[in-house]
């Protein structure tokens, strides 16, 4: 073999069968072969396991599709190149024109953009309602046949806390699907309950280190399987150098959660004592008005921590300006602390009717609250309140 011809087709290592990878390796490889053409075909007839493109499987992303089921007690998982990917990967696999969705006020910006807009553009019809109003869904489910109800808990970035069991029942009775976002509360979270599909955001507490991009979409085994040949065609497909970042940052979740989820309780504590904060949205709170609620659906109350200035958008600024530890930046979840000033929130798309039903104010805030120590960050946003003035 010329050299040219050898760095093509390199030596092969095999390891012994009594001799395991204690890290599970990277398959960063897109293709994959059989020892033969019968082999392939039978392969491709769906008759023999294996994997043939990356695009639609490899095992390094099915080691964590594997994993992601068994943590949000599910059979089924479909990985895909960011949050916002599974979210429309999963609405546009699961409507067609005509079909009707309820979605709430309460939802990350984009979602809300893919339903209206996007999906909207295919005939795909919509109720946006706020998650509070269980009446309201009750008779929106009841006024039109529906796909779907679409919906987060905590919700971003307020968090509001959705009724999960109602919900699912409601759904469950007039024949819709639940599509829950469950970014917010993480995997160890609202499994028990009723839920057709969860999404999740990986590159938020999944990874962790915020170095990283990701989502999954899990579910019972048939509703789940029955989307990937249509995933595999929409083609937003996670990497597997992505899926073994997001393995490795998993190693780390339960430590990670808790103690971030105590240190944004501590955070919350510190806010609502002090006079310059109008109120503190922190599911953990007892003042929380569905604090009863998340103490019932919920384990860790999160890291995330929302809280309304009294001077409103320009104390909001300065507040977050004022921040030395946290980061003026967008996403939640990883291990440092992050800040989102007011004027960073999106919602311009809301009617003023339905910016009130939403509860985000020219003051409001988000933090999301990392590893570090809590007394620096409890100091640091101490020092930021002081910036403010009262
Ligand atoms: C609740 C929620 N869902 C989904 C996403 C989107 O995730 P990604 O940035 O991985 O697309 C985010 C991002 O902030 C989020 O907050």
């Amino acid at each position: 073999m010329k050299k040219p011809t050898r760095v093509n087709h390199p030596p092969t290592v095999d390891l012994p069968p009594d001799n395991y990878s204690v890290v599970a390796p990277i398959y960063q490889t897109v293709k994959f072969e059989f020892d033969s053409l019968e082999d392939t075909e039978r392969y491709l007839r769906g008759e023999r396991p294996g994997f043939f493109y990356t695009r639609t499987s490899n095992p390094t992303m099915r080691q964590l599709e594997l994993l992601l089921a068994e943590l949000q007690g599910r059979e089924e998982c479909l990985v895909t190149a960011s949050g916002v990917g599974a979210i429309s990967q999963t609405l546009f696999a699961l409507t067609k024109q005509g079909d009707h969705i309820v979605c709430f006020v309460e939802t990350y910006n984009p979602s809300r953009y893919l339903i209206r807009r996007l999906l909207g553009r295919f005939g795909v019809t919509h109720t946006m309602l706020s998650i509070e109003d269980t009446a309201g869904i009750e008779r929106a489910l009841a006024a039109r046949p529906t796909r779907l109800v679409f919906f987060e808990s905590p919700t971003n970035p307020v968090t509001k806390i959705a009724d999960i069991a109602a919900l699912t029942r409601l759904a469950q009775a007039a024949g819709a699907l639940t599509v829950m976002d469950n970014t917010f509360a993480g995997f160890h979270q609202h499994g028990e309950y009723d839920v057709d599909v969860f999404i999740h955001s990986l590159t938020k507490y999944a990874s962790g280190a915020g170095d990283v991009m990701g989502g999954a979409v899990i579910g019972r085994g048939d509703l789940i399987r029955g989307l990937r040949t249509d995933f595999g065609t929409l083609g937003g497909t996670l990497d597997p150098h992505a899926a073994f970042l997001i393995l490795r940052g998993l190693k780390t979740y339960f430590v990670r959660y808790q103690a971030q989820s105590a240190s944004a309780m501590r955070i919350a504590e510190t806010l609502a004592a002090h006079p310059a904060v109008a109120r503190v949205h922190y599911p953990g709170l007892p003042t929380h008005p569905q604090h009863a609620l998340a103490r019932a659906q919920m384990r860790d109350f999160g890291t995330i921590v929302t809280f309304d200035l009294k001077g409103g958008l320009e104390a909001g600024g300065r507040f977050a300006e004022s921040l030395q530890l946290f980061a003026l930046a967008a996403s939640l979840g990883s291990t440092e602390s992050l800040v989102v000033a007011p004027q960073m929130m999106g919602g311009r798309d809301l009617t003023p009717d339905q910016q009130k039903m939403s509860a985000v104010t020219e003051g409001t805030v988000r933090l999301s609250i990392g590893l570090e120590d809590i007394d620096d960050l409890i100091e640091d946003v101490q020092q930021a309140l002081a910036a403010v003035g009262t």
